[in-house]
């Protein structure tokens, strides 16, 4: 491919100007002139770098294989790939279900309401949701803490006051903030559909204390989180059905946009950047072989200095 590139292009740019006349160098990679002991040096050093390589690997693997807990499928995302952006269809469905279930118990303490803006909502329906929750707020001028009704500046209101509150609430297990969870989690929003959609009776032998259910994709498959989202759980304003799984579906693609809200833009960046190298590739490799084409192709003669 590349020598067949090279063909094409260098043919052409190295054409004879008429004034010189185009030499080729070959230069040689055989190892025929090699020494015995480089050639004894480089193939202990591939092979002790395989083998040292190749251990890396299988410790790692095995790390990984420990773990007792389910591998989760890979979904056929809509933003899968370099080029895809989210569907901001399921990204609005997802806030729907954030609101209407998991916000009972899970934060979202890095999303603001603006931010909804032009993703999931229009300004006048992103300032109603907001408006919607009571914020804390103050001190006034007499120095009194007040509550009232959300701006668009204002931050996903947390479901309990702390940690603490929340641990007690939950049998002293604690909801984490689900802003960053598609980055933190491995498999990211695989792995938050698999974990909502997996829950299971538990195995023989798997004892799971008061509160908690079995999930074989959650590391260790005791879970403090009961099976939240059953077929009708959530309540859809764009009419489409309210199945368990396209309810995992959306609220993962919104957690995937949660963690990452700069990502249609990324993707935005990367068709742009591609294009633009693209370009100054082939210019700046016109102008290379433009610049080194006398040096490439000039003659070099040894001339002996004759005794006389
Ligand atoms: C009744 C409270 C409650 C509701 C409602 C709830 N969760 Fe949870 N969730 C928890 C608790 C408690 C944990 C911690 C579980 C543990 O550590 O065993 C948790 C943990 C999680 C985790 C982290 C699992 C991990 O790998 O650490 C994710 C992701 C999650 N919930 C997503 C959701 C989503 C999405 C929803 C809404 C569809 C939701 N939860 C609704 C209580 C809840």
């Amino acid at each position: 491919m590349a020598a067949a590139v090279g063909r094409i292009c260098g043919a052409r740019l190295l054409k004879n100007y008429g004034i010189v006349t185009p030499q080729v160098y070959q230069l040689s990679t055989s190892a025929q002139g090699w020494t015995k002991s480089r050639k004894l040096w480089l193939s202990t050093l591939g092979v002790v770098g395989g083998g040292v390589g190749a251990l890396l690997f299988a410790l790692e693997q095995s790390v990984q294989a420990t773990g007792s807990e389910a591998h989760p499928y890979h979904q056929p995302w809509a933003h899968d790939g370099w080029f895809k952006s989210l569907d901001h269809a399921s990204v609005r469905r997802g806030y729907e279900v954030y609101k209407q279930v998991c916000k009972a118990c899970h934060s979202l303490q890095y999303i603001s309401y603006r931010n909804l803006v032009n993703v999931t909502h229009t300004e006048a329906e992103a300032k109603a949701e907001a408006a919607e929750v009571m914020i804390k707020d103050g001190p006034d001028d007499e120095g009194n803490y007040f509550e009232r009704p959300g701006k668009l500046s204002d931050y996903f209101p947390s479901p309990y006051p702390n940690e603490n509150a929340a641990r007690a609430a939950n049998n002293g297990a604690y909801p984490p903030d689900l802003s960053l969870i598609a980055s933190a989690r491995h498999g990211g929003e695989d792995y938050i559909f698999a974990l909502l959609t997996g829950y299971m009776e538990p195995p023989a032998g798997i004892p799971l204390r008061e509160g908690q259910s079995y999930n074989p994709y959650f590391p260790g498959g005791a879970i403090s989180m009961a099976q939240v989202l059953f077929d009708e759980a959530a309540e859809y304003t764009d009419g489409t059905p309210a199945t368990a799984s396209q309810l995992a579906k959306d609220i993962s693609t919104f957690l995937r946009w949660c963690a990452e809200p700069e990502l249609d833009d990324r993707r935005l960046m990367t068709i742009k950047a591609i294009g633009m190298f693209s370009m100054l590739t082939a210019v700046v490799y016109y102008y290379k072989r433009h610049k080194w084409s006398v040096l490439k192709s000039r003659k070099l003669a040894y001339k002996p200095v004759s005794k006389k």
